[in-house]
């Protein structure tokens, strides 16, 4: 059965002092994990390390980083390699943020290469995709998330591919307070679903989990995440308030 999950974005957020404090408190309720949930947290690159250690001991709750490079190494300033992530016990990382599509301008075939990166070094991407407020305005929504797919996935072979993270945000429903309605999270999600079975086989389709994301709270997890194709959220805004981010997880479902 695939993995239900509630992943954390941090983004560009919290000091040191603040990010264990939200880690503290989130840990410090204990909470039964059943063997097809996970919590993932994606944390800005200099505080992984503390947050890595403060959840040793804790099961089910891995660390992911918010990006990487697409190169193995050398003289690349600035860049953070998957080699020094997973060093450091990173075991996800968050590829293809619409905002690293857009404002640092990702295209699917960089992304693709950070896939691969990820996948040599044994860390396990989360792949977003989604779609813009015109493309869904002109009704090419679909199309443009199988494009997505296509061109960030689709030279993975099944292996690769079964187990897999695909996290579905549509740009016009994050940080803006703006949800996808469950039922077209659901009709996107299932899309996805099929798209992954018509290359690789419902067998690999069926051991994806699919994400969503954008404006995921407290108030609106639960009806989200009872969708059939809905297994868990990639979750920024709500994800930075221990007691909304605490309330996403119990309603994973079980
Ligand atoms: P949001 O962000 O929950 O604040 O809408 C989601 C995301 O960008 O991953």
């Amino acid at each position: 059965m695939r993995k239900q999950i509630a992943a954390a974005n941090w983004k560009m957020n919290l000091t040191i002092q603040e990010a264990v404090s939200l880690t503290e408190e989130l840990i410090s309720k204990p909470r039964k994990l059943s063997v097809r949930q996970e919590v993932v947290l994606g944390v800005p690159f200099p505080y992984l390390t503390t947050i890595k250690n403060m959840l040793s001991g804790t099961e089910g709750i891995f660390i992911s980083a918010q990006n990487c490079s697409d190169r193995k190494n050398g003289a690349y300033t600035g860049e953070v390699s998957t080699e020094m992530l997973q060093s450091i016990g990173v075991t996800h990382v968050i590829i293809g943020h619409s905002e690293r599509r857009e404002y640092f301008q990702e295209n699917n075939a960089l992304l693709s290469e950070k896939v691969n990166r990820c996948l040599q070094t044994g860390l396990k991407p989360i792949f977003c995709c989604g779609e813009p407020l015109a493309v869904r305005d002109s009704g090419t929504e679909y199309k443009y998330v199988e494009t997505q797919l296509e061109e960030g996935l689709f030279h993975l072979d099944a292996i690769q591919l079964t187990g897999f993270i695909i996290a579905y945000e549509p740009i016009w429903a994050i940080g803006t307070g703006k949800t996808a309605t469950s039922d077209q999270a659901q009709q996107m999600h299932a899309f996805i679903r099929k798209v992954m079975s018509t290359k690789y086989g419902s067998i690999v389709a069926e051991s994806i989990s699919v994400l969503y994301g954008g404006s995921v709270k407290a108030s609106n997890a639960a009806e989200l995440f009872s969708q059939l194709d809905v297994d868990g959220g990639l979750v920024g805004g709500a994800s930075l308030v221990a007691s909304e981010f605490s309330a996403i997880i119990d309603n994973l479902k079980k």
